[in-house]
């Protein structure tokens, strides 16, 4: 593993998936389990970075030597990454934000009425924290990370996504029902806005992480 090389440096990261609730009972949400985040968080902390970790409704115990928000819906998620981001000298965006949340919340359970056809959800856009962060640099030079999931194209549209993002670094894996969420392993490309392209092979979400910072730590020094 490399040696402290992000010592005197604070670093946020995001982790896990969030819940848009419907009504006291239900939500939307998505199949991160923060075992991504979490990977980014402990080589970071391992390394010698100050990490402040953004956990999205995870279920893994706190990583030692690590600073850890909880939070719910992408409204929090946005507040808990606003108010770290400046004093952050990179920003690593691994949870999965939904880009939709319920418009409307029940404050009662939502029930079944006999004969009476299901109410449609509507949604309205939840901000995009990522493009936020990437567009008001808290800080000159910080780095701003983001992660693609995409099952489909995903060179292709990890691109078109890194130019809409304006993040320096963007991480594309592939996502399938069973596929890297929840896995131990992943496998990715890292675009870079300067047109590099960093293949990462199959392997521990630990290995695709230390990669992220090496990327990180050339764009720091
Ligand atoms: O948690 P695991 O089970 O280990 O799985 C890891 C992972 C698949 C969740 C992770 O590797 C990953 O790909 N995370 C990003 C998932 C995602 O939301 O991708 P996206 O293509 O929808 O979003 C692109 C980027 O914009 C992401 O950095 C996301 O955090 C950010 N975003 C998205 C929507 C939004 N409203 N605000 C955002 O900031």
């Amino acid at each position: 593993a490399a040696g402290p090389d992000l010592a005197g440096r604070h670093v946020v990261v995001s982790a896990g998936g969030t819940r848009e609730p419907l009504d006291p009972v239900r939500f939307l949400g998505n199949r991160s389990s923060g075992k991504q985040g979490y990977a980014l968080a402990r080589t970071a902390a391992a390394r010698g970075a100050r990490v402040t970790l953004i956990a999205a409704n995870t279920g893994m115990p706190d990583p030692a030597g690590v600073d850890v928000v909880r939070v719910g819906t992408a409204v929090q998620l946005r507040e808990a990454v606003l108010k770290a981001a400046p004093d952050a000298d990179a920003v690593v965006m691994a949870a999965a934000v939904a880009d939709f949340r319920p418009a409307q919340y029940a404050t009662g359970k939502i029930k079944k009425k006999d004969g009476e056809e299901p109410e449609p959800i509507v949604l309205v856009r939840n901000p995009d924290i990522l493009a936020e962060i990437a567009k008001d640099r808290a800080r000159e030079g910080q780095v701003v990370v983001g992660f693609a999931a995409e099952t489909d194209d995903v060179l292709a549209n990890g691109r078109t996504k890194l130019r809409r993002k304006g993040c320096d670094l963007l991480v594309v894996n592939e996502v399938g029902e069973s596929r890297t969420f929840g896995s131990e392993e992943n496998e990715a490309v890292v675009l870079g806005a300067d047109g590099s392209e960093t293949p990462v092979p199959h392997g521990p979400k630990e290995a695709l992480a230390e990669i992220v910072w090496d990327l990180v730590g050339q764009r720091l020094s």
